[in-house]
C-alpha cells in the first residue's frame, strides 16, 4: 500500500475529517483523499500500473470513488484516468483545454469540486503544459508537474511555455500561504511534501525571480525526453490503449505453449501442428522455427482463409519477441480458428534455447 502520510495533525489543524493516502511508483505520485463522514473520494493523477492498489485501498477503507482528477496532460506516464472513470463509473476531471476526449467534467480556473467534506479548488497554472492546473484543498496544494520539490515541471515538452510557467508560479502559486503544505505529481528522492515557504526559500528554480532571467533558465535546460513520451501522450491525450494494455487483453484471450513443448511436437513426425511465423518476409528467411509457414502478422485477415482452410487445425504462432505473436493468436481466434495459441517466447529465444533454424526461403 502507499505510503501512509501523517495527517492527523493537518485534520486537526483544519478541521476535516480526510483519509489521505500517497501512493509512489517510479518516483510519480498519486494521493487519494477520503471523506470519513460520507465515504467519498477523489484520487489525483492516478497511475496505470497501481490501478489494482487503488481499487484494493478503496475497497479496504469503504470508500466510495467520486472524482479521478488528472492535473495535466502527463507526457512520462500512463494515466489510469479512464480506466478508472469506466470501471467506477465516475467523471475524470481535467482543466478545460485538456485534449483529452474522454475528460467529462472541465474546470476552469477557480472552479471548486465538492463532494461530502472534500473541497477541492483548481488553479489553472499553464506553464508545464496548457492545461496543468494546481488543485488547493485546505491546507495543502497538490501541484501536479507545476511545483516540485526542489524543481520545477520541465517547459520543453509539447504545449510547454517557460513565460506561462513564471506567471503561474510568481503570480500565482507562490501566493499562497508560506505554510501551505506542497503535494507534487513525482518526487525521485523520497522526500513526502514541502511548503510554499520552503520552496520560495530552497528551490534552486525559484531564486531566478525575474522573468527574463528565469524564462531563459527554462529554456537553456537541456533535459532528455522521457520514454515513452509518444505513446504517453497519444495514450493520455487520446484516451487510447497501451501497448502493454492491448497485449495483456490479447494474452486473456490465448493459451501459450512452451518452447519445449514445441521443441517436441515438431520431433514428432505424426504432428498436425501448424506453425506460423508472423514476421515480415525478410526476418523470416533469415532464420525460422523449422517447418514454420510464414503468413505476417499485416497479412494474416486477407490470407487466412487461404492458407488454412481448415479451421479447427491446431496453431501456434510466432515472432521475433513473442508480443506480436500474442496478437495475431488472439485475432486467428476471433476469426474462428478456435485452436490457435501462441509461442511463449519468440524466435530470440528459440536460438538462445539452442534449438536449430531452418534458413530455407519463403516458398
Ligand atoms: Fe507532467
Amino acid at each position: 500500500m502507499g505510503d501512509r502520510d501523517a495527517v492527523s495533525a493537518a485534520c486537526a489543524a483544519t478541521a476535516i475529517g480526510v483519509l489521505f493516502e500517497t501512493f509512489s511508483a517510479g518516483g510519480c505520485r498519486s494521493y487519494l483523499l477520503g471523506c470519513d463522514a460520507s465515504c467519498a473520494a477523489i484520487l489525483i493523477d492516478p497511475e496505470l500500473g497501481l490501478l489494482d492498489r487503488y481499487r484494493g485501498y478503496l475497497l479496504q477503507q469503504g470508500l466510495t470513488l467520486r472524482y479521478v482528477v488528472d492535473t495535466h496532460t502527463h507526457a512520462d506516464h500512463f494515466s489510469a484516468s479512464r480506466q478508472l472513470g469506466e470501471a467506477f463509473n465516475v467523471p475524470v476531471v481535467m482543466h478545460r483545454l485538456s485534449p483529452a476526449p474522454h475528460a467529462d467534467l472541465r474546470l476552469d480556473d477557480g472552479d471548486m469540486l465538492m463532494t461530502g467534506s472534500l473541497k477541492i479548488t483548481a488553479l489553472h497554472t499553464p506553464g508545464h503544459t496548457r492545461d496543468s492546473m494546481c488543485l488547493v484543498m485546505a491546507d495543502r496544494v497538490f501541484t501536479g508537474d507545476t511545483l516540485l520539490i526542489g524543481g520545477t515541471g520541465r517547459t520543453d515538452l509539447p504545449t510547454g511555455d517557460p513565460d506561462e510557467l513564471y506567471e503561474s508560479l510568481f503570480e500565482k502559486l507562490l501566493r499562497l500561504p508560506g505554510e501551505t503544505l506542497v503535494y507534487p505529481a513525482h518526487d525521485y528522492k523520497g522526500r513526502g511534501h514541502s511548503t510554499i515557504a520552503q520552496e520560495i526559500a530552497a528551490n534552486p528554480r525559484l531564486q531566478v525571480t525575474e522573468r527574463t532571467g528565469f524564462v531563459r533558465m527554462m529554456r537553456d535546460l537541456d533535459l532528455a525526453a522521457p520514454t515513452h513520451l509518444t505513446e504517453a501522450l497519444r495514450t493520455n491525450m487520446s484516451g487510447g490503449k497501451t501497448v502493454t494494455e492491448l497485449l495483456a487483453e490479447a494474452a486473456s484471450r490465448v493459451p501459450f505453449m512452451s518452447m519445449t513443448e514445441l521443441h517436441g511436437r515438431l520431433q514428432d513426425d505424426r504432428s498436425e501442428l501448424v506453425v506460423i511465423d508472423v514476421r515480415e518476409k525478410d526476418e523470416f528467411e533469415s532464420g525460422h522455427i523449422p517447418r514454420a509457414r510464414h503468413l505476417p502478422r499485416g497479412q494474416l485477415e486477407l490470407r487466412v482463409n487461404n492458407e488454412l482452410p481448415d479451421p479447427t487445425v491446431r496453431i501456434v504462432t510466432c515472432c521475433e519477441f513473442g508480443k506480436i505473436s500474442i496478437l495475431a493468436a488472439a485475432t486467428l481466434r476471433e476469426l474462428g480458428y478456435t485452436r490457435a495459441v501462441a509461442l511463449d517466447g519468440g524466435v530470440k529465444a528459440w536460438c538462445e534455447a539452442g534449438y536449430v533454424l531452418d534458413r530455407s526461403p519463403v516458398t
